[in-house]
């Protein structure tokens, strides 16, 4: 049976039990004794940790990692957006601890879960690592305790599988404990918004709930933007990250109609980006990456599937996206070519791993799937990324292996081709054109350099 509706209960948290236990909560986060547990200490968790703990709460991290549990344990962080010395110093003030002891989170005030949300092999919402949470948090739930989850999933989630996972030692939500979903915006790289600045969202599964929520982000970012259910919250997450895909998307084909038509999509980017209203640019690459962009708008399109309808856009978009390096590597076979080379035995460095500039992350990027295609064609690729020094360990490409290389003159001068993917900051672009026979640049990286034109080719 199609479903017509999401289930919304907005009459629970009336009053009651709910009401004294939410005062009670209220006054812990305005005392700043309210014990905040994180849990899932990756990209989004670690900065969360560092944000509470900053404020004056005592946070602790939990983890199924006992490597990361250990780093920080001896102050040290494996994310380059928070500082070693950040870390030391929050452990030496008493305000930060990491434990993969999950019985520790029944001494908590408030359980904000951060793990991961990925797409399994057929490409459905992997919700495993949330319900494996929820039952984790259901063993040691108390009375007054608020649970947020901010991993981004499709609508119904937090109502559907964390709410029954919760209740089922009887506590109730609303009465009993309190429940919300508040999306995470982080973006890795961006240096213009902390996590306290960027406004957070905040549904409940019912009113006291959504308070509860509010008040303990309150305590810490700038603004809290309630919405009227936890459904609304997590459409919002999708919608942002829908929007950039599919813009992604459009600018993508956009890029291979003008490149055919002889003209530069970057120019026309650059002259449509002075339009000071109504327009705002996305920028055309090798293809999408990391945890969201690629992963999340799946999450609802599997979702909307069961009221039967259809997101089209995010079909096509995810259609059009995914080609992004087969066209890269036509760009490069012709590239080749015209200088009476092939793929098979060419020698390529590729520039970045990460899937954006200057990060260290290299989840879903394009590179893995352009090294899996240079691989068949019988390519000799080595590669740098001055953030990634060592090549990771992937879950989709367990097989892949490629040497990390230093770009020095006599690296780039002995290859074939230099493949941009990343255009971290780090590089200077004016000596690897001058030393490289051919650059193919899928970022517009050597957009302004004024010589050695006939080297580089847009991809
Ligand atoms: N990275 C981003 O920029 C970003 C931005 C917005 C939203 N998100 C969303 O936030 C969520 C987390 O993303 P991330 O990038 O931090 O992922 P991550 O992989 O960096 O971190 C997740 C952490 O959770 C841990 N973990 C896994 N299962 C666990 C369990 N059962 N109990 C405790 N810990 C567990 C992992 O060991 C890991 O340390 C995802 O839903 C993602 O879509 C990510």
């Amino acid at each position: 049976m199609p479903r017509s509706t999401l289930a919304v209960s907005p009459d629970a948290g009336k009053g009651g039990a709910g009401a004294s236990l939410l005062k009670a909560f209220l006054d812990r986060v305005a005392n700043r004794e309210a014990r905040i547990g994180v849990v899932g200490l990756g990209y989004v968790g670690l900065p969360l940790v560092r944000l509470f703990a900053s404020k004056g709460f005592s946070v602790t991290g939990f983890d199924v990692d006992a490597a990361k549990i250990e780093q920080l344990r001896r102050g040290r962080s494996y994310i380059r957006s928070v500082p070693s010395e950040t870390v030391a110093k929050l452990r030496a003030q008493n305000k930060m601890t990491a434990t993969g002891d999950f019985k520790a989170l029944g001494g908590m005030d408030a359980v904000i879960v951060c793990v991961p949300t990925p797409l399994t092999a057929d490409g459905k919402p992997d919700v495993s690592f949330i319900e494996a949470t929820a039952k984790e948090i259901a063993a040691s739930l108390r009375r007054g305790q608020l649970v947020a989850l901010e991993s981004t999933s499709y609508p119904g989630t937090t109502r559907e599988i964390m709410k029954p996972e919760l209740e089922r030692r009887g506590l109730r939500c609303g009465e009993d404990f309190f429940l919300a979903f508040s999306p995470e915006r982080e973006d890795p790289g961006n240096t213009r918004f902390t996590n306290e600045d960027i406004p957070k969202v905040v549904g409940g599964v019912d009113r006291f709930s959504c308070s509860a929520a509010a008040a303990l982000y309150g305590a810490a970012i700038s603004r809290v933007v309630t919405v009227s259910s936890c459904e609304a919250a997590e459409a919002a997450k999708l919608l942002e990250n829908i929007y950039r895909c599919v813009n992604i998307a459009l600018v993508n084909e956009l890029k291979m109609c003008f490149n055919r038509m002889g003209i530069d999509v970057w120019e026309v980017i650059k002259a449509a980006s002075t339009k000071p209203f109504g327009f705002q640019a996305f920028y055309p690459g090798p293809g999408l990456g990391g945890h969201c962009i690629p992963i999340d708008p799946f999450y609802l399109s599997w979702k909307a599937r069961e009221f039967q309808f259809n997101t089209r856009f995010i079909d096509l978009a995810g259609e059009l996206n995914i080609q992004m390096p087969y066209y890269v590597m036509g760009k490069l076979e012709d590239a080749l070519a015209a200088r009476g080379k092939k793929l098979d035995g060419a020698r390529i460095l590729m520039l970045g791993l990460a899937y954006k500039k200057d990060i260290d992350d290299p989840r879903e990027s394009p590179s893995f799937k352009l090294l899996e295609l240079l691989g068949r064609k019988g390519s000799k690729v080595v590669y740098n990324d001055p953030n990634i020094p060592t090549f990771p360990e992937l879950r989709h490409h367990e097989h892949l292996r490629v040497k990390s290389v230093p770009v020095t003159p006599r690296e780039l001068a002995s290859k074939d081709a230099v493949l941009i993917v990343t255009d971290h900051s780090g590089y200077d672009y004016e000596s690897i054109v001058r030393h490289a026979p051919l650059i193919v640049d899928t970022r517009n990286a050597c957009g302004g350099l004024r010589e050695w034109r006939d080297k580089i080719v847009a991809a």
